[in-house]
């Protein structure tokens, strides 16, 4: 008996085996991949020791989107930032932690770009409560200088995407397109082994997740859908069960693997949603689709919005198809009464 075989396929491997079905790749994708996960592990060991060392608590800045910096927002950005330039793979990248995109020095351009949270769901901190990083991938665009025109773009031309959660368990979820498939991080060992693969969305949704205390802010349709939803649970059987971590990632990853529609609509003051359009909400959506799930910003396809602004702001409602489509279609019926 071999007392290897167990180990398991790394995330290494499973980047390798599926680069070998692309006879002509030049490895830079799965180069990619495998920097990241080297990014997750070092930002994993730093938040399983906050609160050991001083890095609980707020930097004392303010971000470009008038947002609050903790020390761990940066310590993961710096860490993104310099694991993906130096790995070589990068011509220009954009974080929810910098003003501006960012150009690669000439001397490591590399064939993609990548649009990523460093961590996202920061304010559950300090409360031990998981968190996470979010990354979208797209071939690079300019020939010579990255121009912002690198990271601005639909999120339909995404090539991969992923995200990382810093949960019970640290967790990396990836795709390039055809499957979503899960690693978790083995603390004894620092090294991802693949644990799901190929997760698909569960056609009914069992749970619902969104912040009920935006009531007063949801646009108009959003209150009449949550009900219809809700309503699917009767004396005799309960279909659906809510749940809302704060942390979007988390919010996903769960609801991925246990069939839940997520929403931040977007806001009826302000028009706009909370959730950025480049790093969250297109990532998401790219896996959510690939995972045989939907996307939408309420008024349609969150992959077809053209960006405008690196941090733009949209509504997002993502999970089983079928219930994307039905807050489409309540959304719609609500604009048609209102006009
Ligand atoms: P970030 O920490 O990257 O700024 O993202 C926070 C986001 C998201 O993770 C979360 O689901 C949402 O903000 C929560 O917003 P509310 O507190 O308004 O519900
Ligand atoms: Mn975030
Ligand atoms: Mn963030």
């Amino acid at each position: 008996m071999s007392y290897a075989a167990n180990f398991g396929v790394t995330l290494t491997q499973h980047v390798l085996h599926r680069q070998a079905l692309h006879p002509n790749a030049r490895g830079q994708f799965s180069q990619l991949i495998t920097q990241i996960g080297v990014a997750a592990k070092l930002i994993s060991a730093q938040v399983r020791r906050a609160g050991l060392i001083e890095i609980w608590g707020a930097t004392g800045d303010e971000n470009v989107q008038g947002e609050e910096v903790q020390k761990l927002d940066r310590i993961a950005n710096d860490t993104l930032k310099e694991v993906l330039i130096q790995s070589g793979c990068v011509s220009a990248l954009a974080s929810e932690e910098e003003d501006e995109f960012i150009s690669v020095p000439s001397a490591l351009l590399g064939d993609y770009v990548v649009a990523f949270d460093p961590l996202d769901g920061s304010s559950n901190i300090d409360s031990s409560v998981s968190i996470g990083t979010i990354f979208a991938i797209y071939h690079r665009r300019s020939i010579r200088e990255s121009s912002v025109n690198d990271v601005l773009r639909p999120g339909y031309e995404q090539v991969g995407a992923g995200y990382v959660m810093y949960g019970s368990s640290t967790v990396m979820v990836y795709t390039a397109g055809r499957t979503v498939d899960c690693f978790t991080l083995d603390p004894s060992c620092g090294e991802f082994f693949l644990t799901r693969s190929d997760l698909k969305y569960s056609e009914k949704t069992h749970v619902l997740s969104i912040n009920e205390c935006n009531i007063p802010y949801w646009p108009t349709w959003v209150k009449p859908f949550v009900k219809e939803i809700i309503d699917r649970n009767d004396e005799a059987h309960r279909e659906i069960t809510g749940r809302h971590i704060g942390s979007l990632v988390a919010d996903f990853h769960r609801n991925l693997i246990k069939g839940g529609l997520y929403l931040y609509p977007e806001d009826r003051r302000t028009g706009r949603g909370k959730l950025r359009l480049l790093y969250e909400c297109n990532p998401l959506a790219f896996i959510a689709e690939v995972a045989g799930g939907a996307a939408s910003t309420g008024r349609g396809r969150i992959l077809e919005v053209m960006p405008e602004d690196l941090h733009q702001r949209v509504g997002l409602i993502i999970g089983p198809k079928a219930d994307v489509a039905l807050a489409e279609a309540f959304a719609r019926e609500a604009a048609k009464a209102e006009a």
